[in-house]
């Protein structure tokens, strides 16, 4: 099964193990990982699950969604690699992607 690490606020690394199709938010919402909360349930409307990604992940992601930017705009320190975890859905290309997430959510 593809795997996600991420890093926590404090860094701690995560291992999560996340079936294809299931998006990264809620798989780090069941494992318990800090610094991640998903308030909205994954619909893109709280951007409670902001993550940076690592570079050489960046370019096997689709593109940001208008809302997606939208909502981005709310976070608090935004980058050009911040995404939002409940827009990226696991797939095979994505095994080992690493994402950080930031000090604080909204
Ligand atoms: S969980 Fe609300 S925007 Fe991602």
């Amino acid at each position: 099964m593809p795997i996600v690490v991420f890093t926590d606020p404090q860094g701690q690394q995560h291992q999560v193990d996340v079936p294809e199709g299931r998006n990264l938010m809620q798989a780090a919402v069941d494992h318990l990982v800090p610094g991640i909360l998903g308030d909205c349930g994954g619909v893109c409307s709280c951007a409670t699950c902001h993550g940076y990604v690592a570079a050489d992940y960046l370019d096997k992601l689709p593109p940001r969604t208008e809302t997606e930017v939208y909502m981005l705009e709310g976070v608090p320190e935004l980058r050009d690699n911040s995404r939002l975890c409940c827009q990226i859905r696991m797939r095979p290309e994505l095994d080992g992607i690493r994402i950080q997430l930031p000090d604080e959510q909204i």
